[in-house]
């Protein structure tokens, strides 16, 4: 009997240091979850380029080929269970004002210009303002809008800007073509990452204002046999189409279009005119570039009614070149530049 309760004794104080170690246990575990909770569970970081990094002007180190983004094999779209819809894509980009032009044969809701003449080599063309970042990318919030626009919406921004135009029905045929193609041709980006060589040039800024004057001298000398003196480019023969598109005057883009901004003007030029000029190759200096879009720029064009766009004034871009603005730069400053002192003004804003 005794022993009995020595034994029964034994067990009692067994059972109870187990207990205070199980106890002990369980609050390890509940500090290290806590812990996870509070900083979060360490996932191996993935190295995600950073967006809107201009690649540093003219050091020819880094204008190397090998990492730029290349387009997908167009032998390859006749695999995809839409490829006649991509295909078509592709034929209007190339050739939209054959088929959407003043005198097109599906409909005439364009100036006569084609999207390939600014989205060179039908969108694939490294910073020759190529679609490769499209897909991966939108939709996306932009301030120009003041709203989220997916493709169709950026798609048509161009058709009623840059092509002077109007807007297609999203469920046109021609608009789900091209937004197909597009789709098509970023589907090896991942979601989110621009590939090096998408858009355009991003050109470092002058210290001065950029000069028409100067850059009237570079028109005359490097651009006008092809765009012409007066601007208006030159026709295919029949009339239908371009072979030199113009720069300026009624089948222009308007001056709610993206190259009317100096910067995007002069990183366009920069990489990829004269023609057949390449972004490793570059025929202009920044300075010409700069300057021969401020001449272009001054040139007449037709005008869209604007009132509707940056619905928040300080979202507009250092080079958009009407006010009202949220600092204290001149129009004509904004227009022109010198850019330098408007973007460090906004640096020291966000500080
Ligand atoms: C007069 C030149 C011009 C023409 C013609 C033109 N675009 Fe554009 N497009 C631009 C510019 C400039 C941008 C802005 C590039 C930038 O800011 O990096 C742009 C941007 C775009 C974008 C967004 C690109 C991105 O990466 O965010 C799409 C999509 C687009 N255009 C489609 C078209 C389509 C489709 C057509 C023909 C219907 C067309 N564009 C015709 C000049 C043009
Ligand atoms: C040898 C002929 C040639 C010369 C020289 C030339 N361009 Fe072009 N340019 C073209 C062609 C062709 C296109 C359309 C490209 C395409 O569709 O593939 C074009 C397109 C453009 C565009 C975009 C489309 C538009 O009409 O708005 C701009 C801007 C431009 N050129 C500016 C210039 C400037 C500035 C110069 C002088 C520094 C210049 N070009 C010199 C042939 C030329």
């Amino acid at each position: 009997m005794n022993e009995f309760k020595h034994n029964s004794e034994e067990n009692y104080i067994e059972i109870i240091q187990r207990l205070v170690k199980a106890l002990v246990v369980l609050l390890v575990i509940i500090v290290i979850l806590l812990v996870f909770l509070i900083w979060g569970v360490p996932v191996p970081k993935k190295e995600l380029p950073k967006k809107d990094t201009p690649p540093k002007a003219d050091t020819s180190s880094e204008k190397s080929k090998a990492d730029v983004w290349m387009a997908p094999d167009t032998s390859n779209i006749k695999s995809e269970k839409n490829a006649a819809q991509i295909i078509y894509g592709r034929e209007l980009i190339a050739n939209t004002s054959f088929y959407l032009g003043p005198q097109g044969k599906v409909q005439h809701n364009s100036n006569g210009m084609n999207c390939q003449n600014c989205h060179l080599e039908a969108g694939t063309k490294p910073f020759g303002n190529n679609y490769s970042g499209v897909a991966s990318t939108y939709p996306k919030f932009r301030e120009r809008s003041g709203g989220m626009e997916n493709i169709y919406k950026r798609v048509n921004d161009c058709f009623e800007r840059s092509l002077n135009g109007k807007a297609l029905d999203t469920l046109s045929n021609e608009m789900q073509a091209i937004v197909s193609y597009i789709k098509w041709l970023g589907k090896d980006v991942p979601k989110g990452e621009k590939p090096k060589g998408a858009g355009l040039t991003e050109l470092a800024f002058l210290d001065r204002p950029a000069d028409q004057v100067k850059g009237k001298t570079i028109y005359m000398l490097k651009c006008k046999t092809c765009h012409m003196e007066n601007g208006e480019g030159k026709l295919n023969e029949g009339g239908l189409t371009y072979q030199y598109p113009p720069l300026w005057g009624d089948h222009s883009y308007n001056n709610g279009a993206g190259l009317y901004r100096l910067s995007r003007f002069a990183g366009y030029v920069k990489s990829n005119m004269p023609q057949n000029t390449t972004f490793d190759a570059a025929q202009l200096s920044d300075e010409e570039a700069w300057d021969v879009a401020a001449f272009v720029n001054s040139q007449p064009r037709p005008e869209k009614d604007l009132s509707k766009d940056w619905p928040k004034i300080s979202g507009k871009p250092v080079d958009h070149p009407f006010g009202p603005y949220a600092d204290k730069f001149t129009e004509q400053q904004h227009k022109f530049g010198p850019f330098g002192p408007i973007a460090d003004a906004r640096k020291k804003v966000k500080k």
